[in-house]
């Protein structure tokens, strides 16, 4: 690895590693890490577009924030079409569930506004058409920078490529709502490089995206973190005894599991503004658990550090398996070393009678846990699915020490201000 990390004062470290072990460990509908059965009459935040990746706007913090009294949250955001033929199936009707499927090759970035933390009103797109310079606006962090209501919008731009960018523009109040202004002009910070983090050439499902900037409360210093695969040519990876961890007699055998290797990777600011970036080694990998560890974000609690991250079953190694949720890993210190939480990593899971029910899970700082709802079933046998792409009931969460525990189950979308900032 090329990077130097001492020159911006930050210890060089070794990734913790998500271990098989770890993930043998893992146990779909244990009542303390299943969120609770999302009912198929869910109610529809707005019948003209999908929904999913939410993203609370925020301090530097983590603190989810509204301004003058608005919460604001951003959301990947595709419009739906009942009415194009290209959705409707054989007999006329309209095909949502492969509209829904397509959504991500037509994400866009939408904020929407509430003086209740939850009904949401739309407020519509945060960038105007052409300003992002890339198909795709993926997912990313709203943060609030000050009481002039600037935002810098951290997210990625994808296809072509894959990049971290930023958009800085400003939030603006009035009695009757919300709007973003000035989004106009985007930021490439980095890509991945093909030495810490694999590249689109290395491997043509390579994830790099996801950024999450945050001021460490030990030192003081802006970092990012964001999804990755371990950089190196697809299938190259090896799975060797410490990807593979204490497994009982049996458990040996790794399978392809080298073809599975998600990271969560970690930049440091080189300035204060976070225009200039270094990327640094991974915090944590699972090469030889999973493909994807998305989203990854803190929960900086009683001096420690929370890490949290999204996953799906179909992105597991053979020989191991997890429900579709969010994981969380936890160290005293920022560079680790991380311990799975609950022993497994799992956090928050699908039950699994309704494996797709929800996903894109974000654990805030006050315990609550947002998500998206993707497909509920309606029928005994689950063949019958009503789509969502809207928000799903939130959870309450208790973190203690290595451990968490549902403890309560909130209304759809209800996402409250930690503070709020009264705009100058
Ligand atoms: C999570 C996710 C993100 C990505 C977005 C693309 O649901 O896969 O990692 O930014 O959705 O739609």
């Amino acid at each position: 690895m090329k990077t130097n990390p001492e020159k911006f004062g930050v210890t060089p470290h070794q990734p913790s590693l998500w271990t098989r072990a770890d993930a043998l460990k893992v146990r779909a509908d244990d009542p303390t890490t299943t969120q609770p059965l999302v009912s198929a009459d869910f109610p529809v935040l707005n019948n003209d577009v999908f929904i999913w990746d939410t993203m609370p706007l925020r301090d530097l913090d983590g603190n989810v924030t509204s301004v003058d009294g608005w919460s604001v949250i951003f959301t990947l955001t595709a419009d739906r079409h009942p009415n194009d033929p290209q959705y409707l199936d054989e007999d006329g009707n309209y095909d949502i569930l492969r509209d829904w499927n397509d959504r991500h090759g037509r994400a866009k970035m939408y904020y929407w506004f509430s003086r209740t933390g939850k009904n949401w009103e739309f407020g519509g797109r945060v960038m105007a058409e052409g300003v992002s310079p890339t198909a795709r606006e993926w997912a990313g962090t709203p943060i609030l920078l000050n009481d002039r209501g600037e935002v810098d919008l951290y997210y990625t731009a994808v296809t072509p490529g894959a990049t971290i960018v930023k958009v800085r523009g400003r939030v603006v109040t009035t009695e009757h709502g919300v709007s973003m202004v000035g989004f106009e002009k985007v930021k490439p910070l980095f890509e991945a490089d093909g030495n810490m983090y694999q590249t689109e050439a290395q491997n043509a499902f390579w994830g790099f995206r996801d950024p999450w900037p945050f001021r460490d409360p030990k030192d003081g210093k802006l970092y990012m973190l964001f999804e990755g695969n371990v950089a190196g040519e697809r299938g190259s990876h090896k799975v060797g005894e410490a990807e593979i961890g204490n497994v009982p007699p049996g458990y040996e055998d790794v399978g392809n599991s080298r073809f599975q290797t998600a990271c969560v990777g970690i930049a440091v600011a080189r300035d204060a503004d976070g225009d200039d970036w270094e990327m640094l080694p991974p915090l944590l990998t699972a090469v030889g658990v999973n493909d994807q560890t998305e989203r990854p974000h803190f929960v900086f609690q009683d001096g420690k550090y929370y890490l949290f991250t999204i996953s799906h079953t179909f992105t597991y190694a053979d020989g191991v398996t997890g429900p579709d949720g969010v994981y969380g890993f936890v160290a005293d210190s920022l560079f680790g070393p991380y311990v799975p939480l609950n022993g497994s990593g799992l956090v928050l899971g699908n039950p699994s009678s309704q494996p797709f029910q929800t996903y894109s899970h974000y654990v805030m700082p006050n315990g609550l846990v947002t998500s998206f709802i993707d497909s509920v079933p309606t029928d005994e046998t689950g063949t019958q699915i009503r789509v969502g792409g809207t928000e799903a009931p939130t959870v309450g969460m208790k973190i203690k020490g290595q451990q968490t525990f549902v403890v309560a189950e909130y209304d759809y979308g209800y996402i409250p201000p930690m503070l709020d900032v009264t705009l100058k």
